[in-house]
């Protein structure tokens, strides 16, 4: 039998032996590394265009250490060759919206970026899990599996662990409970078309039509799906980073740790849902190999509608504006 001073040798070795990039180091993917270094995930890469920006955060991180109690490599580059090797790569370069854009502005510029962006992680980290950031989400998660080429259980986007977070937060806010008591689910595309799903969301266990009137919960729905434009407005400069980087951070630690956590995804859909061809938020269970399978949860008919609306709006988008 092993001694545990050598079980606990073989966990810090396995944890210190990974290594995750992040490609973009300003505010969602400096978060998303703090996040990851402070769960002692592996060895960390932020990747940015800015060589000095990527190494300053590093090390600025890197210091953070005694204080929060981590250890580990954290390092900047501008160079694709450091990343070599990655088990996951978090790719959140790219412009943020400013007040008054949607999302969708951003297609041309974060697309050429993206462009880039995924043929380095395609020539230097052939075997990482990819998980998308950069906005329009949905859109740039599936520019990123092309580019790559990839298996697409490889390449995954991040949005649904972000607005069913919102929605969690507003439920708790109304029901007057612990934001750890609400379970929510939000699917569909990352914006004004996305499903917040008042069915499935929960508070210990118990459906919130039975907690809350409808006004209330309509109220709820549509400021989940504004959520981020809402920040985007306070802001005034850029967009939410702690809630997004966090998410991004989950994903990376339910891959690397083969957690097979069940979380809301944008995955590519190929029959699911009665779509196909599109990447669009539904729950899937992620792992070592990304996304292991993809749930199809029983919907009612105006559930299915608006789901397949959403799907259908980014699809019209891929070949109206990416060419796809
Ligand atoms: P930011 O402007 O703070 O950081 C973006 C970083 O990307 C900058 O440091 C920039 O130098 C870098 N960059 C630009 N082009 C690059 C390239 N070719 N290679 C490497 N790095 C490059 O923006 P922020 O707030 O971090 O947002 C990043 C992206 O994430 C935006 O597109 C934003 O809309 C999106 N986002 C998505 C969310 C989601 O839930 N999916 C939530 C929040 C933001
Ligand atoms: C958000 O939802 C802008 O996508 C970003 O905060």
């Amino acid at each position: 039998m092993k001694h545990l001073r050598e079980t606990i040798e073989d966990d810090f070795m396995a944890r210190e032996s990974r290594k995750i990039a992040v490609i973009g180091a300003g505010n969602v993917g400096a978060t998303c590394a703090f996040v990851m270094a402070e769960r002692k995930l592996g060895e960390i890469v932020l990747l940015d265009i800015y060589e000095g920006f990527a190494k300053g955060k590093a090390l600025d991180m890197s210091q953070g250490g005694q204080v929060l109690n981590y250890d580990g490599k954290i390092t900047g580059t501008s160079k694709y060759e450091d990343i070599s090797g990655a088990d996951v790569v978090v790719v959140t370069s790219g412009f943020p919206r400013q007040p008054g854009m949607s999302r969708e502005d951003l297609i041309g510029k974060n697309a050429e970026i993206i462009s880039q962006v995924g043929a380095g992680i395609r020539d230097y980290a052939p075997d990482s899990v990819v998980i998308m950031v950069t906005n329009p989400l949905d859109l740039m998660t599936y520019h990123m599996q092309k580019v790559t080429g990839f298996d697409p259980k490889k390449v995954i986007g991040q949005a649904g662990i972000l607005d069913s977070a919102r929605m969690t937060h507003f439920v708790a806010q109304a029901v007057g409970c612990s934001n750890e008591d609400v379970q929510a689910m939000v699917l569909g595309g990352h914006g004004d078309t996305m499903v917040p799903l008042p069915r499935y969301t929960t508070v210990g266990g118990i459906p919130i039509t039975q907690l809350l009137k409808s006004d209330e919960i309509d109220a709820i729905s549509k400021r989940t799906a504004s959520g981020g434009g809402e920040i985007v407005k306070l802001l005034e400069r850029g967009s939410a980073f702690y809630a997004p980087g966090s998410a991004a951070a989950i994903m990376a630690e339910s891959v690397l740790n083969d957690r097979k956590r069940m979380l809301p995804c944008s995955t590519l859909l190929t029959g699911q849902y009665g779509l196909e061809d599109v990447y669009i938020g539904v729950p899937v269970l992620l792992g070592k190999d990304g996304v292991e399978n993809i749930v199809e949860l029983e919907l009612e008919d105006d559930e299915l509608n608006s789901l397949q609306s959403s799907a259908n709006f980014y699809k019209s988008q891929l070949s109206d504006i990416l060419g796809y």
